[in-house]
């Protein structure tokens, strides 16, 4: 077979094709069908749910601790019961919030998610564990139930399909995240695969957070032989595919029984809409973008992890980081900064963040996510920033120079209206104190790592936007998510980034309190 991975034209194709410009903006007409909108749960409705339980305590950790925190190996055994994984799935992809409007109720949830059209669903592979049985389950986070699936130990099913990452095989129980194409592409069309990334990012950030503040380590898994996991979470892989795997808790002698067989499952689900439409450039994307075998699991994670990224010399002047002294940070829990967490609609462009905020922010959310396709504390996304009103830093556009802890200047000045260009056109990213732009070098990324890298670089930029937005919340400032002009983007911080794409954005200010407040 094949091994079509490294066909790297074909993720340059879909990020080509699916890059925003002013002229692709302005002349798409596509419009919402409103009669045909998506539904935002999947709904099994004939199998049998198991109700998870809804008061459960907090773990009682503070949100700028969890974000970037390690559950350390030495810690020995640590194993999930149903409260820790009910725990996990509510301040991951809960209802937190709901809004009437006038086509229905919107749902909101724990974490940020592109036209809050929620389209990554979760998973839950485990062992035998105190209040839950073995089995496969579905998450519904609209009853907060697990449906379930398959019932018996899987967890070997799992292990084998990453090649035997050994954070899966020491897993008493698993989170698998899929992405269902049409619930968001009925907003976004062929630009939802890179939403996939991002969606599914927000809300990892989130269930690395909470997992270790309940003392459980975890790590995101992009390794895994596509068609294994997807067999066995029974997905029809046209309408949804699986994107990662997070091993929850750890049991060092691991004993999972043998692999079972996994026959089709076949179970009715309600249609997400009355009429779909498949956009085939992301099937492609996410074919030429799937691992075959575990040999080439195991030679993709190998690869990946002997990877280092060399850090670029500072040209200009630089401006060294001050995080607030750990005293002074906030103690909200992480369970209270979710839970709090909306993206500001409104940002008060009167008003200003301190350099200490924004240190905190980047230092935090840039100690580099776990996972099994990066060397501890490497980073794929570079960032860069415009920052239009953070007291102790002069307005300009900025490179943040991670391994030094400073701030580059790149050019100084007052630049709202070119992020308001930037941002879509859009006021957010003009009122906001600062905005952070994440580039990343594609060439490099999928020369290492095929077109995987496609998704490693969308999904890791997505995470560290959702832990930025949790340390902006924790610090009682706002955040939203936006998305771009890619090659302005690039443009506007070139020669610096020229060689570089333009993956995510997010805009980090004080909300604008409304009247009646
Ligand atoms: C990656 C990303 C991109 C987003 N882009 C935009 C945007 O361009 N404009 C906007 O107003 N909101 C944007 N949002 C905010 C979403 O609309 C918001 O997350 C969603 O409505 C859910 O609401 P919540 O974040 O308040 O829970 C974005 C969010 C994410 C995660």
């Amino acid at each position: 077979m094949p091994m079509k991975n490294h066909d790297i034209e074909e993720a340059w194709k879909y990020h080509e094709g699916t890059k925003h410009s002013y002229r692709s903006v302005h002349s798409n007409r596509h419009v919402l069908d409103w009669a045909n909108q998506p539904l935002p749960f999947k709904v099994y409705p004939d199998i049998e749910r198991i109700a998870l339980p809804r008061d459960v305590p907090q773990a009682g950790v503070a949100a700028l601790a969890a974000i970037s925190a390690k559950v350390s190996a030495e810690s020995g055994d640590a194993v999930p019961d149903l409260r820790d994984l009910a725990r996990i799935l509510f301040f991951s992809a809960g209802i937190t919030r709901q809004r009437k409007y006038t086509g229905g109720e919107i749902y909101f949830r724990a974490a940020a998610c592109t036209g809050a059209l929620y389209e990554i669903e979760l998973y839950v592979v485990t062992g035998d564990l105190k209040g839950l049985d073995a089995g496969v389950y579905h998450f519904n986070p609209a009853d907060m139930s697990l449906g379930v699936l398959r019932k018996g130990d899987f967890r070997e099913n799992l292990a084998l399909a990453t090649a035997m990452e050994p954070a899966v095989a020491q897993a008493p129980a698993m989170i698998a995240c899929s992405g269902t194409y049409w619930r968001n592409a009925w907003k976004y069309q062929a630009r939802t695969y890179r939403h996939f990334g991002w969606d599914n990012g927000t809300l990892l950030a989130n269930m690395l957070a909470v997992s270790a503040a309940s003392g459980l380590p975890a790590e995101i898994v992009l390794g895994f032989v596509d068609a294994d996991v997807n067999r066995l979470l029974d997905l029809d892989t046209r309408r949804e595919v699986s994107l990662c795997v997070v091993p929850v808790g750890r049991i060092l002698k691991s004993s999972s029984p043998a692999p079972r067989e996994v026959p089709p499952l076949g179970f009715a689900t309600i249609p997400v809409s009355q009429r779909e439409l498949e956009y085939p450039a992301m099937l492609e994307m996410h074919e030429a973008s799937s691992l075959a075998s575990t040999e080439e699991v195991a030679q993709w994670r190998e690869r990946a992890r002997r990877l280092s990224f060399s850090s670029s010399a500072a040209a200009g002047e630089e401006v060294a980081l001050r995080p607030l002294p750990e005293d002074e940070q906030p103690s909200d829990t992480v369970e209270e900064v979710i839970l709090r967490r909306g993206s500001t609609r409104t940002f008060d462009a009167a008003a200003s963040m301190t350099m200490a905020q924004l240190s905190t922010i980047l230092e935090r959310a840039t100690r580099g996510v776990p996972s099994d396709f990066l060397q501890t504390g490497a980073q794929l996304n570079d960032i860069y920033l415009i920052a239009h009103s953070v007291e102790g830093l002069a307005p300009g556009a900025y490179f943040f120079q991670r391994e030094r802890k400073t701030l580059e200047l790149l050019k100084a000045g007052n630049f709202r209206a070119e992020a308001y260009r930037l941002g879509l056109e859009q006021q957010l990213p003009a009122d906001a104190c600062v905005d952070v732009f994440f580039l990343a070098d594609l060439n490099c990324i999928l020369e290492a790592y095929g077109n995987r890298g496609y998704r490693a670089v969308q999904l890791e930029a997505g995470a560290i936007g959702g832990e930025m937005y949790l340390a902006a919340y924790a610090l009682r400032l706002g955040a939203s998510g936006l998305t771009f002009f890619d090659d302005e983007v690039v443009q506007f911080f070139s020669p610096h980034a020229k060689e570089k794409s333009a993956i995510f954005l997010l805009a980090i200010g004080k909300p604008l309190k409304r009247k009646a407040d």
